[in-house]
């Protein structure tokens, strides 16, 4: 039987069209300026953490990205999300897998989370997941992480968030990585409610 947090999320994919979701958007725009920002070279590396049925991955193909991942433990939602693609979900690799059990086997050269680590209230889960995006992220390499700010819902999906601001995050992800920039963003649900975002862009220490 499915863990209770797969069946959370297989559920919530099932209910709702992916366009009718709280957290969907038309365009990842915010999270694809702060990759430009990263100014990776052709053929870079990128994961999308909880990546469901976003744009971005097939955006960071588009943008010449050499291996793009997208982990996510709802089947649902991969399933959802390679549908959609037809053919051109053969150029990303999907991987259902709860990120706090995950073993990549590789290092990425971009970890992107939007609206995934804020789900992890359980102190356990959340040092797994920062000890695992310290060990996944080369050298040099980039975290844009966006969670609900501290003026953001308490929930999402049903679930309990914890909300961070851009500060608090640096604190988290310190001293492996330091705080590039960071934008405070108001996301429109489809239903039409305003929801605050805390986007940071982190990078890897380069000698470690
Ligand atoms: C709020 S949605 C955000 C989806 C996407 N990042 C976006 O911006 O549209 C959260 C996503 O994370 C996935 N998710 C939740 N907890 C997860 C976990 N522990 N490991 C992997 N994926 C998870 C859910 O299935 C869902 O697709």
């Amino acid at each position: 039987m499915a863990e209770p947090r797969t069946e959370h999320w297989d559920a919530a994919y099932r209910r709702t069209a992916p366009d009718r979701l709280s957290w969907h958007e038309a365009s990842p725009a915010v999270s694809l300026a702060m990759i430009d920002a990263c100014s990776l070279p052709p053929r870079a590396s990128a994961v999308d953490v909880g990546g469901g049925t976003a744009q971005l991955a097939p955006a960071l193909v588009e943008r010449g990205f050499g291996a793009v991942t997208v982990v996510d433990l709802s089947r649902q939602a991969l399933d959802a999300a390679q549908a959609a693609l037809g053919a051109a979900a053969a150029r990303i690799d999907f991987v259902c897998a709860d990120i706090t059990h995950w073993i990549p086997g590789e290092r990425f050269d971009l970890w992107h989370d939007r609206a995934v680590f804020h789900f992890l209230t359980d102190p356990h889960d959340r040092d797994r997941y920062i000890a695992l995006a310290t060990e996944s992220v080369r050298p040099g390499g980039f975290l844009i992480l966006a969670t609900f700010a501290p003026e953001g819902p308490e929930r999402c999906s049903g679930l309990a968030v914890q909300r961070y601001s851009a500060d608090d995050l640096a604190a988290r992800y310190a001293p492996a990585f330091v705080l590039l920039d960071h934008k405070t963003h108001t996301h429109v649900t489809p239903a039409g409610v305003s929801q605050v975002f805390t986007y940071v862009r982190l990078q890897r220490h380069a000698s470690d």
